[in-house]
């Protein structure tokens, strides 16, 4: 095991994320990203990854609304990361799995990624599940996998955060 322990985020854990995606991703926006969906309580997730109380691993899932013949609460994972110094030591993966888990006992149905297909594929994650939606990021990264019974047409709403990426 990569003796990684993982939870829920607290409010105590801010400031760790922001180092974390600052660094994972060389940059600011990802770091806006996840401040302003907090504020707008958009929020439907956010794990931790943990491995000798150091923050290693971060994931959230926002809500993301579909509209169509009946609207429909999605949620979409973003951002994903890990830490430099810890990646490709399955701490990424195992942010997803438990997450989707948390989402489907949650009642969840339906959650939506943006993404390198190569790697949310393994997680089950497939454009053909996404094609069917109206959305700016329609293509071949737009990803989706279903816990349940959820639409598969309909146009994809981004929480608010995201127009202004
Ligand atoms: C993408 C990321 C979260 C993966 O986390 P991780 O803990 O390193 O991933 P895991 O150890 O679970 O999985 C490693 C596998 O993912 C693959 N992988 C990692 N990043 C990838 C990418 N961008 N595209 C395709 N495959 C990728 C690795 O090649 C490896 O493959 P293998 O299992 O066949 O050897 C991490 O590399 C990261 O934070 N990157 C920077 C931020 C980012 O790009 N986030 C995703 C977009 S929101």
């Amino acid at each position: 095991m990569n003796g990684v322990s993982i939870r829920t985020a607290v409010s105590g854990d801010h400031a760790s994320i922001s180092d974390l995606l600052r660094s994972a991703f060389q940059g600011s926006d990802e770091d806006d990203l996840v401040s302003r969906l907090r504020q707008d309580h958009d929020v439907v997730l956010e794990l931790v990854a943990l491995k000798q109380e150091a923050m290693v691993g971060h994931i959230l899932f926002s809500r993301l609304k579909v509209t169509g013949t009946r609207d429909f609460d999605a949620v979409a994972l973003a951002p994903l990361a890990v830490s430099p110094d810890y990646q490709g030591q399955a701490i990424g993966s195992e942010l997803v799995r438990s997450a989707h888990e948390h989402l489907a006992y949650a009642g969840e149905k339906l959650s939506v990624v943006l993404g390198e297909p190569e790697y949310y594929g393994r997680f089950g994650y497939e454009h053909r599940r996404a094609s069917g939606f109206a959305s700016q990021y329609q293509g071949e990264y737009l990803q989706a996998l279903a816990f349940g019974d959820a639409p598969s047409s309909g146009t994809l709403i981004y929480a608010a955060a995201f127009g202004v990426l």
